[in-house]
């Protein structure tokens, strides 16, 4: 089974990831950043875990409030790192594990966390920045293809913090309980580390700008390792106060605090504060026993639950996280063409789209053969097919009857209106032949 082997504290300031870039560490006012990483570094290589569950926040990067959301895990293969104006960092992309994540998602879900997913999006200084500084890497542009850029994998957890109303500390506190049951019941034999990010004091807007609270930062660390229950019962306002608008964020280290046994041990910590915000780095074990195995053994069996049996039903698959990761790319190529511009470059040359968008030639021939049941056993969702179908003229139910294997008219049978035929599109033109009659199963 996977296991915990301790968890790291750190800001995520991007004065971290300058210092890196631009080698400052002889520099006295950035030397003691370096020194604070050191035993981090030491501490990695010698627990040398298979994977950073690392909690961090995105500051409107790859997360904007178009669709804005709590608590969003990294389900992807691999993580870019972002541009986040003038240009990105010289960093690789490193590794996802969307294996355990996979699981982690599927027992937070059962463990009644309304979780949202995310894949393909570049992670901002929230995380590369401590990252890059905590573990070795090659640089994007000199890194040897044939060397592991990295060596560990990522699972970002990403919290929205930034539009209220965000989660509480509380729910924080308790997500990371949940998310340690969901690591340790991962089947496979993984270590882990758990990596919270964020604060200390600052506040980077507005009149107040520039504020900080070394002695709140020390009580804050003081209660983490022993009273985090008084940090739980805090609100929004309350760390807005102490430490600061967007030192708040903090309540993102109580995720890794209530993963973590009740009682923990220190090993390391650090405070400097250089510009605007303190910046904090620690290293904490378990000193007792985080969770039972009883407790693991229950979430196990519960994440199962909800799909037991579905197995059992013929010509039916659940669109899951393995199917998502998976079918990414094509199912974005299809849900593209919602976009105008993307489905008249479909219908006037699918083939030169196909190359821009690197589909593989397996997934090229299932469209060019509107292959409606092979891109289903593909990975696609059927909200896609419908959409293509709108885009070339063909109805849901011819659809439906091909991955039936039957012909149109033999499903039709099957209806109770066997003359209604319809599709998704909102335009009249875009109907084909079958739409006969004007009103045609448009009720
Ligand atoms: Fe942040």
């Amino acid at each position: 089974m996977a296991y915990v082997v301790g968890a790291i504290a750190t800001s995520h300031t991007p004065t971290i990831g300058f210092a890196f870039d631009n080698d400052k560490a002889s520099d006295p006012v950035w030397a003691p950043i370096f020194a604070a990483y050191k035993p981090i570094q030491r501490w990695l290589a010698d627990k040398r875990p298979d994977v950073l569950l690392f909690i961090h926040n995105d500051h409107v990067t790859s997360f904007f409030f178009d669709h804005y959301s709590a608590f969003s895990l990294g389900i992807g293969a691999s993580w870019a790192v972002a541009d986040e104006g003038g240009g990105a960092r010289d960093l690789p992309p490193v590794p996802g594990h969307p294996d355990l994540a996979r699981h982690i998602g599927t027992v937070l879900m059962s463990e009644e966390f309304d979780m949202s997913f995310f894949q393909h999006r570049a992670l901002d200084h929230g995380c590369f920045s401590p990252l890059s500084m905590m573990v070795p890497h090659e640089s994007a542009t000199a890194g040897a293809p044939d060397k592991a850029a990295w060596p560990v994998a990522v699972i970002p957890l990403q919290i929205g913090v930034l539009q209220f109303p965000i989660p509480t500390a509380r729910r924080c506190f308790k997500l990371g309980r949940a998310l340690r049951l969901a690591i340790e019941s991962y089947p496979g034999d993984l270590r882990v580390a758990i990596v919270a990010t964020g604060g200390l004091s600052h506040q980077v807007h507005g009149e107040r700008a520039g504020f900080n609270n070394p002695e709140w930062d020390a009580e804050f660390m003081d209660l983490f390792e022993s009273a985090p229950e008084r940090l739980v019962e805090m609100t929004h306002a309350e760390y807005a106060t102490r430490g600061g608008m967007e030192g708040s964020e903090v309540i993102m280290w109580l995720v890794m605090r209530g993963a973590m046994a009740p009682r923990m041990r220190r090993l390391h910590r650090t405070y400097y504060l250089p510009s605007m915000t303190g910046i904090a780095t620690a290293i904490y074990e378990d000193d007792e026993l985080a969770v039972t195995p009883a407790d693991v053994e229950r979430a196990r069996k519960d994440s199962t639950h909800q799909l037991a049996g579905i197995e059992n039903l013929p010509g039916t698959y659940p669109f899951d996280f393995v199917r998502s990761v998976k079918a990414y790319r094509l199912n974005d190529f299809l849900h593209r063409l919602v976009e105008p511009a993307h489905r008249q470059a479909f219908l006037d040359a699918p083939e030169p789209l196909f190359d821009a968008f690197g589909l593989t030639q397996e997934e090229r021939d299932l469209v060019r053969r509107r292959d409606w049941r092979g891109m289903i056993h593909y990975g696609v969702i059927f909200f896609m097919l419908e959409k293509l179908g709108a885009v070339i003229g063909v109805s849901n139910l011819h659809i439906y009857a091909a991955m039936r294997g039957q012909t149109l008219e033999e499903f039709q049978k099957t209806r109770n209106a066997p003359n209604a035929l319809y599709s998704v599109t909102g335009q009249k033109g875009a109907r084909n032949e079958w739409d006969t009659q004007p009103d045609n199963g448009h009720a």
